[in-house]
């Protein structure tokens, strides 16, 4: 998105996903017919599918003559709070008051603000968010009613969300604050103080903390660290005004499965619950099972990472410059980064994605997404050197 339009419907306001302003700047263009296209557009894992995925659904196939249970039937609730546990050293999470299955994050992170914010309010209440960011948070922020509050995230303050310089009146009317670690597009990682400081600014300022923690399981080096596991570090043990959320898509590299998860604060949990027995995002049984299966398995996560890291070192042994702290995202500064998108897909057959379409500029000034293009190393190692090797040509 460009440029909030404030006083339009809440629709047009939206303006079009990323990916179809991405077809729409290619359209008509032929892309090199001499190479191999590479698409690094789209965030999609192409690594193999888990061993256990196709026996699971074989076992399981009768489940699609069942109804599933929207909030997720409890072996999957239970699964999901073991992994929990065991990931982020959580003393305590119950199945049944502090954990949701999401029929994929995208969907829960959408819902969550309109199951959360109250438009009622005398003012719109600020949601806010980092700029640039993963769309659906500006989406949701606009239809539920609020207000998007962007903070804008720059190579100069490591793109870390800026939390210090925003006003307590600012903090007063804030409702929700979205944060992304590790960070899509940035590869920003939130560090133990950083979720520290903003839990006690939702303290003080009473709003919700709901984490994107998506890419937690793709990272170069250091394990990135959970809000839940910080909020228990603080003596927060109920998780409080917090929520999470996490994805079988990049985790176990199943994004057609549609399968996540959504944690922590039980009172927000049951009212997320209560809005979504109705909106009805009940993922079939058969591929709860699959879901249980993966978030039980570590063995194929640590596959995955390891061609993760290898794909960020072939790709940075060619390109140069810094390896990011999480994701398999690469953040490149470029000048004119619709100019360079269309000449790379007609000259080098790359698919990238302009970095302002992951921004927007609202009231809060520019799109920080702009000079920039992101880069899904998503096919392997070999596959990261031949791009970055393009993208130099
Ligand atoms: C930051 C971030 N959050 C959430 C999602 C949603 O993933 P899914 O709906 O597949 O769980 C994505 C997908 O690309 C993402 O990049």
């Amino acid at each position: 998105m460009s440029e909030i339009k404030h006083d339009q419907h809440r629709i047009a306001q939206m303006g079009e996903y990323p990916f179809a302003r991405l077809a729409q700047l290619l359209k008509g263009i032929s892309p090199n017919p001499d190479l191999q296209m590479i698409d690094a557009g789209a965030g999609e894992p192409r690594l193999s599918l888990p061993s256990f995925v196709q026996p699971t659904l074989a076992q399981h196939l009768s489940g699609f003559s069942k109804y599933p249970s929207t909030a997720g039937n409890d072996f999957l609730r239970e699964s999901i709070a073991n992994w929990l546990k065991r990931r982020f050293g959580l003393k305590h999470v119950d199945a049944q008051t502090q954990v949701l299955s999401a029929n994929g994050t995208r969907e829960a992170l959408f819902a969550a603000a309109h199951a959360l914010v109250n438009p009622n309010a005398k003012q719109p209440p600020f949601i806010m968010m980092p700029n640039p960011m993963y769309q659906i948070y500006l989406g949701a922020a606009i239809t539920a009613g609020g207000e998007p509050y962007l903070q804008p995230c720059i190579s100069d303050n490591g793109f870390s969300p800026d939390i210090d310089h925003i006003t307590p009146d600012i903090w007063d009317n804030t409702a929700l604050i979205y944060v992304c670690s590790p960070s899509n597009p940035t590869g920003w990682v939130a560090d133990y103080a950083y979720y520290k400081k903003l839990l006690k600014l939702a303290e003080k300022h009473d709003f919700y903390v709901l984490a994107d923690e998506c890419y937690s399981e793709i990272y170069y080096q250091n394990k990135p660290i959970g809000l839940l596991e910080v909020a228990q570090g603080m003596g927060n043990t109920t998780y409080k005004r917090c929520l999470v959320m996490n994805s079988l898509s990049k985790r176990s590299a199943l994004p057609g499965l549609r399968s996540g998860l959504i944690a922590g604060d039980a009172d927000l949990i049951a009212q997320f619950a209560k809005f979504r027995s109705y909106s009805g995002p009940a993922t079939p049984l058969p591929l709860q099972h699959i879901a249980a299966a993966a978030w039980d398995d570590e063995a194929h996560v640590q596959e995955h990472l390891q061609i993760y890291r290898q794909s960020l070192d072939a790709f940075f042994d060619v390109y140069g410059g810094q390896v990011p702290a999480g994701s398999f995202f690469v953040w490149l500064p470029v000048e004119n980064e619709e100019a360079f998108v269309r000449e790379k897909y007609e000259h080098q057959a790359v698919k990238l994605l302009p970095g302002s379409y992951l921004g927007a500029a609202g009231k809060q000034g520019f799109n920080a997404g702009s000079g920039y293009v992101r880069a899904a190393l998503v096919d392997g190692p070999e596959k990261a050197a031949e791009l970055a090797r393009r993208l130099k040509a």
